[in-house]
């Protein structure tokens, strides 16, 4: 068994941008706490885990299962380049109605934005003031840690996490100053356009030894100079891009075919979303960060380097549309062109209202939640058993990601049995037949 420290105290948790997702998150949490909402889609929260042999009837929740913070013992910092407070953004990202953002107001108007670090260059379609001002990347990394060390001191804090909810930033490609941390630094104090603002949080959250998961696509802990400063300061890590709405829908569904040997001939997913991920996912740039990311997951749950007959051809377009009337509450379509049996085609629709940030809040509390589990459990760097949660989901460098929601899930509850000295269930089951 694993040496698991107890979560005593209080935990912090940083939400760089305080947008939708951050503000559904934290009002979602405080409304929970008060008993007026549940859990949904928390694993964290609702989750079980079965243990031994399906005889033994041994399930019990996760939370009782593993030393998990309590939702009581959370504390909120954001940073936005608006100055609105978490009540007023919450307003403003029109998730939540405001009969219950009126029951948890005061809790949560009291979480006003520290001053961000941003840069135009890398989410052109923002405009806010309440920036820091300084001379160099490096700089603005100490400012950021400076923020995380009085948060912690100011709220007696035990322990912290950062989340990334910030925007979407431009498409950047990894670069040579991304390979050592020393190379990194550098950069940081010569301005070089490959540090975007994202991975000056990143750089300062594990600078203070804060855990750091990221749930937008952009690099920002994704380079090798932060996963090993990571890996050297005994930091959890995880990332990238929630994976909700349309690409959970893909997850679930593309595992399927391949188990039946389906074959697909095309993938067609287009969405309309009104709030503000969408305005600045309007940008070209930016949605290129995105594109690859959502587009990577067919090719790799299906590979058609190992099924040729059924997925060398696949056509695979997804489209973003910003379409303000629809807010927060996007539709997604999907066509997808499968065939069976002989080659016969067959068609699948989908049709999704999904609620973007309904479904991001939750995964946003469970990676607070297991980073710092990971943390106490003295886990370091990449945190795979996280994937589940992600997109684009990190991975040692000479492994593909696993994509499919299933074995994502094994593999999540296998890494809890794992710290818990629990016997790792295979599904092999031929026991019982004996
Ligand atoms: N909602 C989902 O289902 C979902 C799923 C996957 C990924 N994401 C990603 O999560 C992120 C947040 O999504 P959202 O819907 O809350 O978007 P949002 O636009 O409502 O919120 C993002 C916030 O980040 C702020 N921001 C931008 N750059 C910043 C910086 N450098 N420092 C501090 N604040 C900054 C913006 O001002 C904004 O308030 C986006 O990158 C989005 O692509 C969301």
């Amino acid at each position: 068994m694993i040496k698991i420290e107890k979560p005593t105290g209080k935990l912090g948790v940083l939400l760089p941008g305080m947008g939708a997702v951050a503000t559904t998150f934290v009002a979602g949490v405080v409304a929970i706490r008060k008993g007026i909402a549940k859990p949904v889609g928390s694993l964290t929260q609702m989750g079980t885990i079965r243990l031994g042999k399906r005889t033994e009837k041994r399930v019990p929740k996760i939370k009782e299962f593993i030393e998990l913070a309590e939702l009581n013992d959370l504390v909120f910092a954001g940073w936005d380049i608006f100055e609105d407070n978490m009540y007023q953004a919450a307003l403003n990202a029109g998730v939540l109605q405001n009969d219950l953002l009126d029951k948890v107001r005061s809790d949560i108007e009291q979480i006003k934005p520290m001053k961000a670090v941003f840069d135009n260059n890398y989410v052109k379609k923002l405009h806010g003031t309440h920036t820091k001002v300084a001379k160099t990347k490096y700089d603005y990394a100490q400012m950021l840690m400076e923020d995380i060390h009085n948060f912690k001191q100011s709220n007696h804090l035990n322990r912290l996490v950062t989340i990334w909810c910030g925007s979407t930033e431009v498409f950047l490609k990894p670069d040579p100053v991304h390979e050592t941390i020393e190379s990194f630094e550098k950069a940081m104090k010569s301005n070089h356009p490959a540090i975007a603002p994202s991975m000056i949080y990143a750089y300062a959250s594990l600078a203070s030894g804060v855990p750091f998961a990221n749930g937008a696509p952009n690099l920002t802990v994704d380079v090798p100079a932060l996963v090993n400063f990571a890996r050297a300061k005994n930091i959890p890590i995880a990332g990238k891009d929630f994976k909700t709405g349309q690409t959970l829908m893909k997850t679930i569904l593309a595992p399927g075919f391949k188990a039946r040997m389906i074959g697909l001939n095309g993938w067609f997913s287009t969405n309309i979303l009104g709030n503000r991920d969408g305005e600045v996912l309007d940008d070209p740039d930016s949605f290129k960060t995105k594109e690859e990311s959502k587009l990577s997951v067919l090719q790799y749950i299906l590979q058609p380097e190992v099924y040729p007959d059924l997925y060398k051809d696949v056509f695979h377009k997804v489209r973003i549309n910003y379409y303000p009337p629809r807010g927060d509450n996007k539709e997604g379509w999907d066509n997808i062109d499968i065939f069976g049996w002989l080659g016969y085609p067959m068609q699948i629709k989908v049709d999704f209202l999904c609620r973007d940030s309904i479904l991001a809040a939750p995964i946003v509390l469970d990676l607070a939640l297991f980073l710092d589990l990971a943390q106490r459990a003295g886990m370091k760097g990449i945190q795979e058993w996280l994937s589940f949660y992600f997109k684009s989901p990190m991975v040692a460098p000479e492994l593909y990601p696993e994509h499919d929601l299933f074995i994502q899930l094994i593999k999540l509850k296998n890494t809890l049995r794992y710290l818990k000295g629990e016997e790792l269930i295979t599904h092999l089951g031929l026991e019982y037949y004996d």
